[in-house]
């Protein structure tokens, strides 16, 4: 007769659920591996057609984002023109796996969001279409739970002339700071009321409903983690709770100290990064040029990860 065996089942294995301590010591171990091979890699995936990566560079990409959950690639030969760059951007996309993309209210063709200055009505109040400075995030954080972004692509066509840098981290390294400072932490920003992000009436007349969740959860496709976070103090509420709010303050010493697997880039044309929703920020650029800035990156999002990573 057979005995008893232990339960157990894909919670148990889930590594991120607080109460799973063996599973998470397991996870963190070879999850700081990988971290330290990807501060390693060097320079970006070179990619020769971005409408076509080849199978070598498919696979590197994609071993890239299984590390680090992030991959940057220079494109040498990328075409003059923006919008033959928004065309290969969305095939790109596809050959990295990513097909179920975001419905945005400034997608252009392929679903693609140019993000430059910009004096449109629908625009003009939000910062990404300024040259100011962005908090850290993740994008996305104003979605509904259940249409989460897990991954895009954020391509620079021309960068600013000055400044407009990028700053990125892993979601699973703020993972491991939290729940190594504190497990309670965790099970604070796993709570399914943990940041609410209220209601808010966009320029058009069009309400975005008011947007409840925890920071982390995982994919129910995949087990891998979430990310759902932005450093804004605006706009904003989280749980009132006071475990809630020294998580919260813990989150933003890492992110503004000096967590050594944070990656500082300024990207330069044709250069991108496709990643697994990883947390990131931008400095202001071009504050003293008397015309517009022509920096331009291209940003497609979406709510499925990239393939094999
Ligand atoms: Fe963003």
């Amino acid at each position: 007769m057979a005995g008893i065996k232990e339960k157990t089942g894909p919670d148990r294995e889930n590594p991120f659920l607080p109460e799973n301590v063996a599973a998470f010591r397991r996870w963190r171990d070879a999850k700081l591996a990988r971290a330290e091979e990807s501060l390693a890699l060097g320079d970006p995936v070179e990619i020769r057609d971005l409408s076509r990566p080849g199978d070598s560079e498919r696979r590197e990409l994609a071993r890239r984002c299984a590390l680090g959950n992030a991959a940057f690639y220079a494109c040498p030969n990328q075409p003059d023109e923006p919008e033959r760059i928004r065309d290969q951007l969305r095939a790109f996309a596809a050959a990295m796996g990513l097909r179920i993309a975001e419905r945005h209210r400034s997608a252009g063709r392929g679903g693609i969001v140019a993000l430059t200055v910009s004096n449109a009505e629908a625009q003009r109040a939000y910062i990404p279409y300024s040259r100011r400075p962005m908090n850290w995030h993740t994008d996305g954080y104003y979605n509904a739970p259940d249409d989460q972004i897990r991954a895009m692509v954020l391509h620079c066509v021309r960068p600013a002339r000055d400044g407009g840098v990028n700053q990125f981290l892993d979601p699973e390294i703020a993972y491991i700071r939290l729940r190594d400072a504190n497990p309670d932490y965790i099970a604070a920003l796993m709570h399914p009321e943990a940041m609410t992000i209220p209601q808010n009436t966009e320029p058009d007349g069009a309400v975005r409903p008011a947007s409840v969740g925890p920071v982390f959860s995982t994919d129910p496709a995949t087990g891998a983690l979430t990310m759902r976070y932005t450093a804004r103090t605006r706009s904003i509420s989280w749980r009132d709770d006071p475990l809630t709010a020294e998580a919260v303050a813990f989150l933003n010493s890492v992110l503004n100290g000096q967590e050594p697997f944070i990656q500082t880039v300024r990207m330069e044309a044709g250069q991108g990064i496709l990643c697994n929703n990883s947390l990131h920020n931008r400095t202001g650029f071009d504050p003293d040029l008397a015309m517009d800035s022509a920096r331009l990156l291209f940003r497609i999002r979406f709510h499925n990860r990239v393939a094999r990573s």
